[in-house]
């Protein structure tokens, strides 16, 4: 049984308009929508199962505020397997469902004193720094354009939202360098140079291959950690998992706020 066969199954009638694919640490999210089915990502053809902590590996499907969301509980990375291109069943099956539009969230490092850990940036464009792209062998108009790929109406509401909820977001630029290994203060100084205000190691391909399936895509990064170099001070990956939990409450207010007026 394909993975959209499975989905119809257990969700007979649900439509998603919206898939919400959740970073590091920020599963909780999940904890937003008034749930229709929940489904292993072990159940669903072609899911790639995350291997790293922080991630729990679930479809969740139901509703926040009257709009149908497809919840990704739980992404694979490039650096997990070093193909680029494993959340593509994932993203196809929720475009085939019918969902329009990709909100991604990801627990970034800052590039920005302005931006301490905490702090949130709506995405606006990126960089691919990994010289990998989950489009690599496919036949079927590989050649994507990737003006916008980060819809700035999106973004627009997305900071008008913050707005409006007091919560105070950044914009910026996000690097995609591959990990597992964290930045050299070297590679973080080259990140600035080339006008990056966070780094991370997820996000840009699930953006390639959203665009490439026809969906729209917006995004937005909590800042863990000042980036290598910026203070002094060591990089792990648990204190990326605990800041994440700890400081998702703005996030989640903004993304409640910006799905149950998605319109
Ligand atoms: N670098 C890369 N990925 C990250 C970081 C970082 O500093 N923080 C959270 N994810």
């Amino acid at each position: 049984m394909s993975a959209v066969e499975t989905i119809k199954a257990r969700a007979p009638g649900f439509t998603p308009r919206v898939a919400l694919l959740l970073g590091s640490g920020l599963g909780g999210l999940v904890e937003e929508a008034d749930a229709v089915a929940t489904i292993p990502y072990a159940e669903l053809a072609g899911f790639a199962q995350p291997s790293v902590g922080g991630h729990a590996g679930r479809l969740v499907l139901g509703h926040v505020g009257s709009t149908p969301v497809a919840i990704l509980q739980g992404r694979v990375h490039y650096y997990e397997s070093g193909k680029a291109d494993e959340m593509a069943p994932a993203i196809r099956a929720l475009a085939e469902l019918g969902c329009e539009t990709l909100v991604q969230t990801n627990a970034a490092g800052s590039l920005r004193l302005d931006m301490p850990p905490g702090s949130m940036m709506v995405i606006t464009d990126h960089i691919n720094f990994t010289g990998a792209n989950p489009l690599f062998g496919v036949r079927d108009k590989p050649f994507v354009d990737m003006v916008d790929a980060y819809d700035p109406v999106l973004v627009r509401r997305l900071l008008e939202i913050g707005r409006g909820v007091n919560i105070r977001c950044h914009d910026g630029v996000y690097i995609w360098f591959c990990g597992p290994s964290f930045e050299t203060p070297a590679e973080i100084r080259a990140a600035v140079t080339l006008g990056a205000s966070a780094v991370g190691m997820s996000t840009a391909p699930e953006t390639i291959l959203a665009r490439h399936a026809g969906l729209k895509v917006a995004a937005v990064s909590l800042m863990t950690n000042y980036a290598a170099g910026l203070v002094p001070g060591a990089l792990g990956h648990d204190h990326t998992i605990a800041v994440a939990s700890a400081a998702s409450g703005d996030l989640r207010r903004l993304l409640r706020a910006f799905l149950e007026t998605y319109g």
